[in-house]
């Protein structure tokens, strides 16, 4: 089954458009240009991510250019959130990193500032990790986040993720070493949330 599933698949076919209660997940596309530039040029946007601000819509233009062809060749596994109510494309999320020997998947995401604060990225999160567990049948799903970024430690655990611990320095990430916090979520785990023998707390 998980040979079959990420056999051969293109990545258009392999993010299929995934629907929440206020959110659409699909694959990101040219006309995204514009509403990833209005966040992805935030300095409070790229604060705790690997990539400096996009410095003209231009360079947003060519970046989805790049995705297109990364979708192409099976290699990229994020999702574009648009949301339901304005039609907005608000953000990215997804997959990181799948190691298919593993059965592994790390969650990512990103989230227009002026959409914080309404649990959107919790809502988008949730929907990944069940495509994870339910389509991909990882055995694994993680998250990793420098220490300071406590919002996105927050999603994780929302997300049913439990905090692993902390990596020390283990990044060097715009000229410093950063401690890095990992929390996961294993499929058995998952199962039980899913099927509510969970606590209330990590109830998906
Ligand atoms: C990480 C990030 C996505 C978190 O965004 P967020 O808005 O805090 O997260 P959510 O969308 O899940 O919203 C949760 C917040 O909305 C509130 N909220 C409001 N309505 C809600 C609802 N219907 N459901 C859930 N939460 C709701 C929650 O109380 C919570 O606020 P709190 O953490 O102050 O208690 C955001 O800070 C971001 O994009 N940062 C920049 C990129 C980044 O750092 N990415 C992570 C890299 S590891």
């Amino acid at each position: 089954m998980f040979d079959r599933l990420w056999g051969k698949r293109r990545a258009p076919a392999f993010l299929p458009r995934l629907e929440t209660k206020r959110l659409i997940l699909r694959p990101m596309e040219a006309g995204d240009a514009a509403d990833m530039f209005d966040y992805a040029r935030r300095i409070d946007t790229t604060r705790y991510l690997l990539w400096h601000p996009h410095p003209s819509v231009e360079y947003t233009r060519s970046y989805l250019a790049m995705i297109g062809r990364l979708y192409r060749k099976g290699q990229f596994f994020d999702w574009a959130i648009v949301e339901k109510d304005s039609g907005r494309m608000i953000g990215t999320c997804g997959f990181t990193r799948l190691a298919k020997q593993h059965a592994l998947g790390e969650v990512g995401y990103v989230l227009n500032p002026d959409y914080h604060g309404r649990g959107y990225a919790t809502e988008a999160v949730r929907a990944v990790i069940a495509f994870g567990f339910e389509n991909l049948e990882l055995h694994r799903i993680e998250g990793r986040y420098m220490v300071e970024n406590t919002p996105s430690r927050r999603v994780m655990e929302r997300c049913g993720l439990s905090f692993e611990g902390v990596w020390r320095e283990s990044m060097l990430v715009k000229g410093r070493y950063r401690d890095i916090g990992v929390c996961a979520l294993l499929r058995d785990d998952y199962l039980r949330l899913c099927t509510g023998q969970a606590t209330a707390a990590i109830r998906l």
